[in-house]
């Protein structure tokens, strides 16, 4: 069941289905009612709701402009939210710098200038973990593990990766600090189908290695196939929620914002 929030009976459909079985769980993460944006005046997200069980891998599509990286920003202390709240395991962080937000367990990966260019894959994993330089080298294997290519490569300049290995290094350097919640702002995007396959297996393993994921996804439809639960944001609102598969099956939906084709390349 998937759910327009913008009609006349918003008010008795339920904000998050597919989370009836965390009744009585705390969500890693949890904002209501963010209004946020840029500029005095101007908000950008109008009310967008958005919760993360623990373990859950959440998707967020929508349209070019709809609020997506906003959404993520805000949850990250990056734009600044003028009413609304954010809580992490029950704690308000509603507007806390990113430093706090990166002590406090939320891992940021942005989507475009997200690593050090310069330097090698090691030191920009070692940029992760500037708030525990102690805890390096027990990370290092952890991370390591679940990349073994950066492993071989580890004296290699990040300037000098391709896009999908620039990407690993990103979203190794956010793990290194073992997030509770890490945020991905469309790590697909600009890579070559295959590549983008990897990275959406990647993504799921991290997740299933107990890392609860937001992901602000461009490639809707293999987005929602993967995640747990995903939220289509359309003019910094909430358009639609529930599982991925009842997104992805939804008539509205598909006609909206994955096109006739969903249900094609679904099957295939
Ligand atoms: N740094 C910024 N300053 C002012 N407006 C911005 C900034 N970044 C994005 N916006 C505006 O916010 C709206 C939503 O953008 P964005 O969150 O990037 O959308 P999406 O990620 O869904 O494509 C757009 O109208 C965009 O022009
Ligand atoms: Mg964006």
């Amino acid at each position: 069941m998937s759910t327009a929030q913008d009609g006349a009976g918003a008010t008795t459909a339920p904000k998050h289905p597919g989370t009836e079985k965390f009744a009585g769980v705390e969500p890693v993460m949890n904002a209501t009612d963010l209004v946020a944006g840029y500029l005095p005046g101007v908000n950008i997200l109008n009310g967008c709701d958005l919760v993360c069980y623990p373990g859950e891998l959440i998707g967020i599509i929508g349209p070019n402009g709809a609020g997506k990286s906003t959404l993520l920003k805000a949850l990250f202390g990056q734009v600044k939210i003028h009413s609304g709240s954010v809580t992490l395991g029950g704690a308000d962080i509603t507007n806390l710098k990113a430093n706090k937000l990166v002590e406090a367990g939320v891992g940021f990966v942005p989507q475009t200038n997200n690593v050090f260019p310069s330097l090698t894959i090691e030191e920009n994993l070692q940029m992760g973990m500037f708030l525990r330089p102690k805890k390096f080298a027990e990370r290092l294997e952890v991370i390591y593990d679940l990349f073994p290519v950066l492993a071989d490569r580890r004296g290699q300049r990040a300037g000098s990766l391709s896009g999908g290995e620039r990407q690993s290094v990103a979203m190794a350097r956010a793990l290194m600090m073992d997030p509770k919640v890490l945020l991905l702002d469309e790590p697909s995007a600009g890579l070559s189908p295959v590549r983008q396959d990897e990275t959406f297996i990647r993504t799921r393993r991290i997740n299933k290695a107990g890392v609860s994921v937001i992901m602000v996804e461009q490639n809707a439809r293999r987005c929602l196939q993967i995640c747990d639960r995903g939220y289509v944001l359309d003019q910094g609102r909430n358009a639609y929620s529930g599982t991925g598969r009842e997104l992805a099956d939804d008539p509205k939906v598909i006609e909206l914002y994955l096109g006739t084709l969903a249900k094609d390349v679904d099957a295939s």
